[in-house]
């Protein structure tokens, strides 16, 4: 077989397989696992989607333009990808900042082994999809003499789409998971429970740790890192995060046990998940110490 050849399937059906694992994992991550897609992930997402139907279509019909109009496209999603990596991993693009309403473009939503986040699968997705594409043209060149375009095959490529699309289902179903909102059934009884702990307990006694200046410290803190889901004061955000002031699901929970949902965050799939929206562990702050999650739960406890 005729090496460029090979090296030319390679790069379409690398960059297909590629294109198609990015738009369908993206969309299991926000759709099953319930993690909201922040400003720059959307820009990732409108470069990468028209890619796996643009591959799809330009290896059906054996355009030879192929790589031409797939590289603009890569090229640019590559760069916004490598941007979003160094802005959550690095200080270097400034402090955590929102980049826009709800979740901020800092919040890290996976951190596997400590550096693999989401824009860093979109980056290598990214890169996959250019390298195949510069391989093709490669494949060209070397080929100086030979017909081109050469007539690659074309019948695996609906495969990878079904293959994709078969996967995506199947790990929807298996999570039990076709994102509904419902109304939520616990909030009846939200309204009511600061009622009966009110009635109950008057005494607004601080805990013995609860100096001004941590007090402030978690205030600042929330600003950082909860306000843009859980909203100004703990009035909660639609469709991103809860109420955390005069909450039943705060005042009438230990420290502790706050401590544990901020630390590690709540799955969108977890058994006590009311809302099917995922809270990230640490609001996406990877670095958050125990103290700062201390004066966390003294701030929101103070909303009460
Ligand atoms: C990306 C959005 C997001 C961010 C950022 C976020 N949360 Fe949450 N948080 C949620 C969602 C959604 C829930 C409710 C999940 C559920 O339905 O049980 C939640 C639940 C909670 C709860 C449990 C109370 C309840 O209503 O179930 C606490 C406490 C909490 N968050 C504190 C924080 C703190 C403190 C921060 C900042 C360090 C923070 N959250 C950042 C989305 C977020």
């Amino acid at each position: 077989m005729n090496s460029s050849r090979f090296w030319t399937k390679l790069g379409l059906y690398g960059a297909l397989i590629a294109a198609w694992t990015a738009t369908m994992g993206s969309l299991y991550l926000s759709e099953v696992s319930g993690f909201t897609p922040c400003t720059l992930c959307w820009y990732q997402r409108i470069l990468m989607y028209p890619l796996a139907g643009l591959l799809t279509l330009g290896i059906m019909r054996r355009d030879p333009h192929l790589p031409h109009l797939v590289l603009p496209f890569s090229l640019v999603g590559q760069g916004v990808a490598v941007y979003h990596f160094l802005l959550q991993k690095t200080p270097y693009f400034g402090s955590p900042s929102s980049c826009g309403i709800g979740v901020t473009c800092t919040t890290v939503w996976l951190d596997w082994f400590g550096f693999v986040t989401i824009p860093l699968l979109a980056m290598v997705g990214f890169m996959a999809i250019t390298t195949g594409m510069l391989m093709v043209i490669a494949g060209d060149a070397g080929g100086a003499g030979k017909a081109w375009p050469y007539q690659w095959p074309r019948w695996p490529a609906p495969f990878v789409v079904l293959i994709a699309i078969g996967l995506y289902v199947a790990g929807a179903a298996q999570a039990g998971k076709i994102h509904v909102s419902l109304p939520d059934a616990a909030l009846p009884f939200a309204t009511e429970l600061p009622f009966l702990n009110l009635s109950e307990e008057p005494t607004p006694t601080p805990t013995p740790s609860a100096t001004p200046t941590s007090l402030e410290d978690g205030a600042a803190l929330y600003a950082l890192a909860c306000i843009n889901c859980h909203g100004e004061q703990g009035a909660g955000v639609e469709g991103l995060g809860t109420a955390l002031a005069d909450s039943p699901h705060v005042s009438g929970v230990s420290d502790d046990a706050l401590a544990a949902v901020i630390r590690d965050g709540r799955a969108a799939d977890a058994a006590d998940n009311r809302t099917g929206i995922a809270m990230p562990a640490s609001g996406g702050q990877a670095d958050l110490t125990d103290e700062q999650i201390g004066d966390l739960v003294l701030y929101i406890k103070s909303l009460q």
